[in-house]
Formats: C-alpha cells, structure tokens, sequence
C-alpha cells in the first residue's frame, strides 16, 4: 500500500489509525522521524533488531519499532539490512515511513525491490509512506494493491498521482488537509479493481470515506491478536 502526501497532509495519521484497527499480530516499522513508539518495542541498535528477532519463533508475535537514528548517510545498508530480515519473516506487517530516505525514482535498493515484487508470496502487507510520488521508485508504485493519495502541493506530483489515481487532475489538486479542522481528505484507488474511493480522516483521526465510493482500504483485524 502506497501512502502518499505532502508533509502535514495526514499520512502518518492515516496509517496509525489503521494499525491501531489492524493490530497486526507481526509488525516490523523504519521509523526515522521517531513517532511510531507506541506500536511496540523501539530498537536503536541494528545488532539488538538482528538478534531480537533471530530469538523468535515461527508463530510468534511481535511488534517491533526500528529507529536508524539521524545519521542519513548510514541509511543505505541499515535498510538494506531492515528489507533483508524483513523479507525472511512469513505474515509480516511492514511499515516504511518516507521512503524517498532510501530509495529513488531510478533506484530501488535490492532487497526492498524483491520486498516488493515477492513479499506477497510470503502473506506480507506492505505500507510504503511518501511526500514525493516523483521521487518513489516504480517497482513499488506498480505493485501496490492500494494507493492512498493525500493532498498535494506540487503541480508535477498532482499530475502523476492524478493519472496513477485514474482521477481527473482537479480532484487531486483540490483535496484539502486543514490543520485547524482537523480535516485531511484523501482519495484512494484499489489498484486490483480500480475501485475509487474518497473520504477524510475528521478531527478524532478517524476515518471516514464516503460508503458509496469507499474502498476496502485495510485489512480486517487480525483473528489471532491477543
Ligand atoms: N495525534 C494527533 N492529534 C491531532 N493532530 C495531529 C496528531 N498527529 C498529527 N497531527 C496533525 O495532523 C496533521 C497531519 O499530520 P501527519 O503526521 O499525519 O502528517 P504527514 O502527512 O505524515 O506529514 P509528514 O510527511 O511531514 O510526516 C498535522 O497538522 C499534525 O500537526
Ligand atoms: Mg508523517
């Protein structure tokens, strides 16, 4: 699923929501801006994230929040290191906050790129978040079961979103995300039925698309969460 938006447009809002409504039993977050800690257990150290989860077992749960710190040029083989491990855990939840951090128009890391074209043959649910669409590689944006668009600033943005969405251009132009209503509208596409859906979350954060272009945008809680 591809989250996309300009900075302050409601996508890490969004997300968190429906995580807290998912509650996946297996979930693996790169949260470089230090805000998801609340999902689970935060880990700094990439050694500790190898070995905490290299000690699970096979239906274990966890929950587990790595932060790569501040240091953007150590990000390149950290997240190689996250796409890597991520990709050995079956019914894997992962989430990657602003991927244009690690991954270009032109080049998409390895290991994140067969996370994307393979992590379905493993029940994986993917989040990708992002301001730029322009900037995200392709193998991701083409393999997304799900984009959900928030609003945008740039006109190029706008475009792409509009024709990656199937939605005339003003409808991706005029989404509004108001701080001081709490109203941040999105638009999304489910990418296998080309369903349009629309909506927004309201001052509460929850969600609210509209029931008769509402797409399925989540999955269902997980059965076996404790
Ligand atoms: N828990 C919260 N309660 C109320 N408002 C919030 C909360 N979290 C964020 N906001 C506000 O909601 C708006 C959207 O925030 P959000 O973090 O979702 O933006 P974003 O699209 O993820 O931006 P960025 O790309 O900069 O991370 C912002 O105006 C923010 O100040
Ligand atoms: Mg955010």
């Amino acid at each position: 699923m591809g989250v996309i938006g300009a900075s302050g447009s409601g996508k890490s809002r969004w997300l968190k929501d429906g995580l807290r409504r998912m509650r996946p039993s297996r979930l693996l977050i790169w949260d470089p801006q230090d805000e998801y800690g609340e999902f689970g257990q935060v880990v700094t150290d990439t050694r500790e994230l190898v070995e905490v989860l290299a000690a699970l077992g096979p239906a274990d749960g966890f929950q587990i929040v790595y932060r790569p710190g501040d240091d953007m040029s150590t990000y390149r083989w950290k997240f190689d290191l996250f796409c890597e491990i991520a990709y050995q855990i079956e019914r894997l939840c992962v989430v990657v906050e602003e991927v244009a951090d690690v991954t270009s128009a032109s080049y998409a890391p390895p290991y994140w790129s067969r996370l994307s074209r393979k992590g379905r043959h493993r029940a994986m649910t993917m989040f990708a978040v992002t301001q730029r669409p322009a900037v995200i590689d392709k193998t991701f944006l083409g393999n997304c079961t799900l984009i959900h668009c928030c609003r945008l600033n740039d006109k190029n943005d706008i475009s792409v979103m509009a024709a990656t969405l199937g939605v005339p251009v003003d409808d991706v132009r005029n989404l509004k995300a108001d701080p001081d209503t709490g109203v941040f509208q999105f638009i999304e596409r489910n990418m296998q039925t080309g369903e349009i859906g629309c909506g927004a979350l309201d001052s509460r954060g929850s969600h609210s698309a509209r029931p008769e272009r509402n797409v399925s945008s989540l999955p269902a809680p997980e059965a076996n969460v404790t």
